[in-house]
């Protein structure tokens, strides 16, 4: 079969080359991969050496963000050939700690947890793939294509659930939520803010191409440019970016028992200044709550599945700009200023 692989940090070596068929070890389930989603993390895998090889392989299937088919399915497995299925990421750390005991593999605490197409883990950036069914989501017919948004989507399901549970700690709740960076991450965040009823708006460094069009669509605000000429004071912000700079102007920005969630990361580190007494007497005045939220659970994709097959099916499509075939995978890895979601059709 044809695949997709790479060896981090080392973007000559990108290759879309044929590897062995998948052996039933890795999962009963055998898919058939139609749609592979790229994102930050396969640049940063890529270009930044982000990531590690699978133990003894020279190389990593890369991808995370997946859509398939089921071709063959065990007798109750709960799955059928036919039914469009996601894979979920990560899998837990073999100690395992206790957080990975219980299926929150999102919260490991020894670091020894792998991930698909991202850590010691072959991904689904191939023709075929295989996988437990205990990490195989079913995708709705009715969501189609738009089931490759199922694993970016679960990590902003996630980031909202924390976002939700740390709001629980006063009678208070928010009613304005900024969401910063207006990529794929930014918009399925603005789209879950509505789908909770705030007032959302997105602030991106630019109005470029079609961001500024989706979001008003969502019933969202656009903003353009610098967090201060806003003139906002959010009660919630989910932050997209990664510009670490940002998170410090976000603190000062957001009102009082403020909470604001980083989902971002910054690729390569760059130092910069900030007032570190400012920001500390700042978070302890305002009962401001900073946290990083990472990856996801089987209940955050299950979230996520209701999310988008609620949300507006034409506005969903406009996400996915570019679909490019498996050998013009270096090039999804450059977006244009037209793009937010590049994929990859793994049929062509
Ligand atoms: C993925 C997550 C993963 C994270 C860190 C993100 O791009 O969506 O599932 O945990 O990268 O590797």
């Amino acid at each position: 079969m044809k695949a997709i692989t790479v060896v981090p940090g080392e973007p000559e070596q990108v290759r879309v080359g044929e590897v062995p068929d998948p052996v039933e070890d890795e999962g009963a389930l055998l898919v058939e991969g139609r749609l592979l989603g790229i994102c930050g993390t396969d640049v940063d895998i890529v270009e930044h050496g982000y990531g590690s090889l699978p133990p003894g392989q020279d190389h990593l299937v890369v991808g995370h963000e997946s859509l398939g088919v089921v071709l063959e399915a065990p007798e109750g497995s709960g799955f059928s050939a036919g039914d469009n299925v996601a894979g979920i990421v990560r899998r837990p750390d073999p100690v395992p700690c206790p957080p990975c005991a219980h299926g929150e593999w999102d919260f490991c605490r020894n670091g020894k947890y792998t991930e698909r197409g991202i850590k010691e883990l072959d991904g689904y950036g191939s023709q075929l793939w295989r996988i437990e069914p205990a990490y195989a989501i079913r995708v709705s017919r009715g969501v189609g294509d738009r089931g490759v948004l199922l694993e970016p989507a679960s990590v902003l399901a996630k980031a909202w659930e924390q976002t939700d549970h740390i709001f629980a700690r006063s009678s208070w709740r928010p009613r304005t939520a900024l969401v910063t960076g207006a990529g794929p991450i930014g918009l399925l965040a603005a789209l879950l803010g509505v789908q909770r009823g705030l007032d959302v708006h997105v602030l991106d460094i630019n109005d470029k191409g079609p961001k500024s069009a989706l979001v008003s669509d969502l019933g969202a605000t656009f903003h353009a440019g610098d967090l201060a000429y806003t003139g906002l004071s959010p009660d919630v912000v989910i932050e997209c970016t990664g510009h670490g700079p940002l998170v410090f102007d976000l603190v000062n920005a957001a009102c009082p028992n403020a909470v604001i969630c980083l989902t971002g990361m910054a690729s390569g580190s760059k130092p910069s200044p900030f007032g570190a007494d400012e920001v500390n007497d700042t978070m302890v005045l305002d009962n401001t709550v900073l946290f990083g939220s990472v990856n996801a659970a089987r209940s955050h994709y299950e979230q996520a599945a209701a999310a988008l097959a609620d949300a507006d099916s034409d506005w969903l499509d406009r996400l996915i700009t570019r679909r490019v075939p498996m050998d013009a995978f270096p090039d999804a890895l450059h977006k244009t200023e037209d793009d937010i979601k590049v994929v990859v059709d793994l049929r062509t």
